[in-house]
């Protein structure tokens, strides 16, 4: 069966729709079949970071409202194998009920099935995912991003769903300075299971722009490390000044 994961925050703009592509993009590498689901609605991203905006007519809800399925999934001919459902353009328009039929008649055709929430609280929608739905949790190293993580996973938690912490914009020269944390006290303090840590980087800064990473770059061996976990394999995470 494929694995499915939901990406969600407590604050917003750290980095989960970047997160999201960038793991996709290590999936595709590996040789997986990738569908990842805007669920940002009236503020889709996904179809611009990966350059198919232009492309875009139809989106979730025309699915979620018996239209046809391949009408919304969306891919260039480069990466072929990363799929995309854009988001609605208003709000309101996905229905739980709707998106878990989808759901569980979509997932068994991809090996990894990656769901983009907006930030915040707000989970009416999480129980709409298929049991084996993990939660992945993107905060920044710092204290107010973290905080809102640990209240997400707490949350998550209380209503049976499991999650994992993804640290984005790590920056070793904080961390060396002690402006930062170290990376035992950031763990620590969200109190959530460590998957992974993603450097701040200006290749990440332009992936909306370049659609791409580079193979053996630093942002690409981050999430191809993360990947590699979330298929089950037991990857040690590197020395801090490495990622
Ligand atoms: N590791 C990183 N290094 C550099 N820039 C980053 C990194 N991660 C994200 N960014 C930049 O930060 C901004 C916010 O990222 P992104 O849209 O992925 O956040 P988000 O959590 O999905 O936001 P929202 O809560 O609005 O959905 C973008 O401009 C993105 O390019
Ligand atoms: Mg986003």
């Amino acid at each position: 069966m494929g694995k499915i994961f939901a990406v969600t925050s407590g604050k917003g703009g750290v980095g989960k729709s970047t997160v999201s592509v960038g793991l996709s993009l290590a999936f595709t590498k590996m040789g997986k079949n990738v569908l990842l689901i805007d669920m940002d609605e009236g503020l889709r991203c996904l179809d611009v970071m990966l350059g198919l905006d232009e492309k875009v007519v139809f989106d979730l809800s025309d699915i979620l409202s018996g239209g046809d399925i391949s009408n919304s999934i969306y891919y260039s001919e480069q990466n072929p194998l990363l799929h995309l459902i854009p988001a609605p353009c208003e709000l309101g328009k996905i229905n739980s009920q709707q998106l878990q039929e989808f759901t569980e008649k979509i997932h068994p055709f991809y090996d990894v099935v990656i769901f983009d929430f907006p930030a915040g609280i707000d989970f009416s929608l999480y129980a709409s995912l298929p049991n084996n739905t993990l939660f992945l949790t993107v905060a920044f190293p710092d204290p107010v991003t973290l905080r809102d993580a640990s209240v997400v996973s707490e949350r998550l938690e209380k209503i049976g769903l499991s999650s994992k912490l993804i640290i984005n914009g790590f920056d070793y020269t904080l961390t060396k300075r002690k402006i930062y944390n170290n990376i035992d006290d950031i763990i620590d303090k969200a109190n959530l299971q460590l998957l992974g840590i993603v450097p701040r980087s200006k290749e990440l800064s332009l992936l909306a722009v370049k659609h791409k990473l580079k193979s053996g770059g630093k942002a690409m061996l981050a999430f191809a490390r993360i990947a590699k976990r979330l298929l089950g394999e037991n990857i040690l995470l590197p020395k801090l000044k490495k990622i």
